[in-house]
């Protein structure tokens, strides 16, 4: 398989831009959403037959729990393990308030936290009296200081941690074993934001063993927007409820999360297509190029002395580099930047403001090439960037 421009006609992006972030919404290849509009066509065709036999808990095996086999056993689980949802933030709202809490419960999250899952830890706190347990790590992070800083502030009141497979701002892979080792003998659930997890790296959910993982199939699985799964291992299954109750509350996980009332579930049903194109492209192929080009970023953006938030082994196909600044950064900064390089350049990439710190996460995929993070080198070298002006 040649990666690079040359397949960039396998997906709609605009021929002119410099895409450099998949990560946030990922990109649906052209014969994905085709599959997906013969599912739409079908659900259009005889509604009644398409809901019944394909969605709906009945009699016989539904479309949508095949499709939730296979996509469970390419994750190492069954496909009883596995329900549909719209997207990670819908599977971590599940699962928070599936589970009861009190005053005095901990609920642990870190402060790389992706934002959304603060807000919503931090309602479901004020709700029942609860409190957030935040640990934090500072750039540039190793993978045992992230974990020996996790087990430091465990103690018997922390009764869910929610943690990151890839961490948002910072693109860390975090060392899941370890961490998950030390929650357990703490007494502690489980729950893996994995929204980066599926189709960035491998995964095994029979030997990472969690008590929920949840993963978006629309960013690194090449699924079209509003699919996610969320995995329950049989013990936490028995507690995970969905967001809205419908006619099948009472099959209980995860027949329950199938049919929560009308709505578009094609992009469920077009799982197995997204699998198929990923598997397409060659898992192992695919993984090196966006290593090799992750490497090839971070040697262009070395001169300008922009470094990455990390070594090397603790990121996959995404890198966050730290930018230098002569001042402490303002939280404008990110979308200023964005907008020059959007508005001057034609390139996508993901400026944020993490602390005090700017720093640009920049996402490789099999569409990307040398040429596309040679233009943003170039870019950042003519326009400089805010706190670092040329
Ligand atoms: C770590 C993490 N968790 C959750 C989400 C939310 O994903 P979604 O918007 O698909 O629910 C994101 C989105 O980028 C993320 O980076």
């Amino acid at each position: 398989m040649t990666f690079g421009r040359t397949l960039r006609p396998l997906w709609g992006l605009a021929d002119d831009v410099v895409f450099l972030n998949h990560g946030s919404f990922g990109a649906c290849p052209r014969e994905v959403l085709k599959a997906q509009d013969v599912i739409r066509a079908r659900m259009e065709a005889q509604p009644d037959l398409f809901f019944g036999n394909e969605i709906s808990p009945g009699e016989g095996p539904t479309t949508l729990r095949a499709a939730a086999s296979e996509i469970a056993h390419f994750v190492g689980a069954q496909g009883e393990d596995i329900a549909f949802v719209e997207n990670a933030t819908a599977g971590i709202q599940a699962v928070l308030r599936s589970l009861s809490f009190a005053p005095g419960d901990q609920i642990l999250l870190t402060d790389h936290t992706y934002n959304a899952m603060r807000l919503m830890v931090e309602a479901r706190c004020a709700e029942t009296g609860a409190t957030p347990l935040t640990v934090t790590f500072a750039l540039p992070a190793t993978s045992a200081d992230i974990a020996a800083r996790i087990e430091a502030a465990l103690n018997p009141r922390v009764k869910l941690a929610i943690i990151d497979h890839i961490t948002s701002p910072s693109a860390l892979v975090l060392p899941l074993p370890r961490i998950i080792g030390a929650l357990r003998k703490n007494g502690t659930r489980v729950l893996i934001d994995g929204a980066h997890g599926i189709g960035q790296v491998p995964l095994d959910l029979t030997v990472l063993a969690p008590d929920w993982y949840v993963t978006n199939l629309h960013k690194w699985l090449f699924a079209p927007k509003g699919c996610a799964i969320l995995y329950a291992s049989k013990e936490a299954a028995a507690l995970t409820q969905p967001n809205v109750v419908s006619h099948f509350i009472g099959l209980g996980f995860p027949q329950a999360f199938d049919y929560t009332g009308t709505r578009d579930n094609t992009a469920w049903l077009a799982a197995p297509a997204a699998l198929a194109f990923f598997k397409k492209l060659g898992e192992d192929a695919l993984r090196a190029y966006q290593a090799r080009l992750i490497d090839l970023c971070t040697d262009m953006l070395a001169p300008l002395g922009i470094t990455p938030v990390a070594e090397r082994g603790m990121c996959a196909a995404m890198r966050t580099f730290l930018l230098p600044q002569r001042r402490a950064a303002k939280t404008e900064d990110a979308a200023t930047l964005d907008r020059a390089l959007w508005d001057q350049e034609r390139i996508q990439a993901r400026p944020l403001v993490h602390g005090d710190k700017l720093m640009m996460r920049v996402s490789t995929q099999a569409y990307v090439d040398e040429d596309d993070l040679k233009r943003l080198a170039d870019a950042l070298a003519r326009l400089g960037w805010p706190g670092w002006a040329r």
